[in-house]
């Protein structure tokens, strides 16, 4: 017999010009908001963030405190290879999405962490579109022309589909360029990963165990220099939120 054990939930964050949706330029943030920044490292902090690698070229070394895990089509180079000197700051490289999420799992479960973050660019909100339930979206009022960017976040949140949880207007002071809104989407429908765990390794201490091995397998493979293949195929289920809301 087996039971469903959930997996890690997926949340976005990310900041865009409004109205233009720009969130890049030339691999860069196209403006400095530190209470944004701010922000962004308690959102994240202690978790796994996973980010393309263009994004990861752009702010030029893992973010400390965090998880950080790269996705790119080809091999790490000496300089980019996985780092796990310290349980607080770690970088892995990763093939692609499904390699990424099985990394994420495991190290935000052992962690004892309910949902892990992609933080960008374009083509990583692209390619979870569909797994993140929740987006923490700075919408930044900079009047700019849509072909100011490079990059763009162009969703929409249609309120039929998407709840506020929390929205702030923050003005434009000395350390912001710009005036900005925040707002925490959470969707109506989540997307629910699970992977489907023997009996017995559904019990409180059981399920550690298994963890624990899983982030062991890990932790080898990257002492051995290749990368971890994922151990498990997750399957998914949508679920409605209670409040019906
Ligand atoms: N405003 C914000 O909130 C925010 C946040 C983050 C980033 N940004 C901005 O966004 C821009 C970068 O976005 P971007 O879309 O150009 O790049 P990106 O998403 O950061 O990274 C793209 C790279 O990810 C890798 N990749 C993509 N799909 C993959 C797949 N299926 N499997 C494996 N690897 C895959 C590829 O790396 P390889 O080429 O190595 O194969 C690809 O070149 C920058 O301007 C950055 O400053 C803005």
């Amino acid at each position: 017999m087996s039971s469903p054990v959930r997996l890690p939930s997926i949340s976005f964050v990310v900041a865009r010009s409004s109205p233009a949706h720009i969130i890049g330029v030339d691999n860069k943030l196209p403006w400095h908001l530190r209470t944004d920044l701010q922000r962004f490292r308690k959102i994240t902090l202690g978790h796994v963030i996973l980010m393309g690698r263009s994004t990861f070229d752009s702010i030029g070394r893992p973010l400390p405190g965090r998880m950080n895990i790269i996705l790119s089509r080809r091999p790490a180079n000496d300089q980019e290879s996985s780092i796990w000197t310290s349980p607080d700051t770690s970088l892995f490289w990763s093939r692609g999405p499904e390699d990424a999420m099985y990394l994420a799992d495991i190290l935000s479960l052992a962690a004892e962490r309910k949902e892990f973050f992609v933080i960008g660019g374009e083509q990583m909100y692209q390619l979870f579109s569909n797994l993140g339930n929740r987006v923490h979206l700075t919408e930044v009022f900079a009047p700019l022309p849509r072909e100011a960017g490079d990059a763009h976040f162009d969703r929409e949140f249609d309120r039929r589909k998407w709840k506020v949880l929390f929205e702030e207007d923050v003005p434009s002071g000395p350390n912001d360029e710009y005036a900005s809104r925040y707002t925490v989407y959470d969707r109506k429908t989540k997307t629910v990963r699970y992977i489907e765990l023997e009996d017995y390794f559904t019990s409180g201490s059981d399920k550690r165990r298994w963890i624990s091995d899983q982030y062991i397998k890990i932790r080898n493979s990257v002492a051995q220099g290749s990368l971890p293949e994922p151990e498990y195929q997750y399957r998914m289920f949508e679920e409605q939120d209670p409040a019906g809301n």
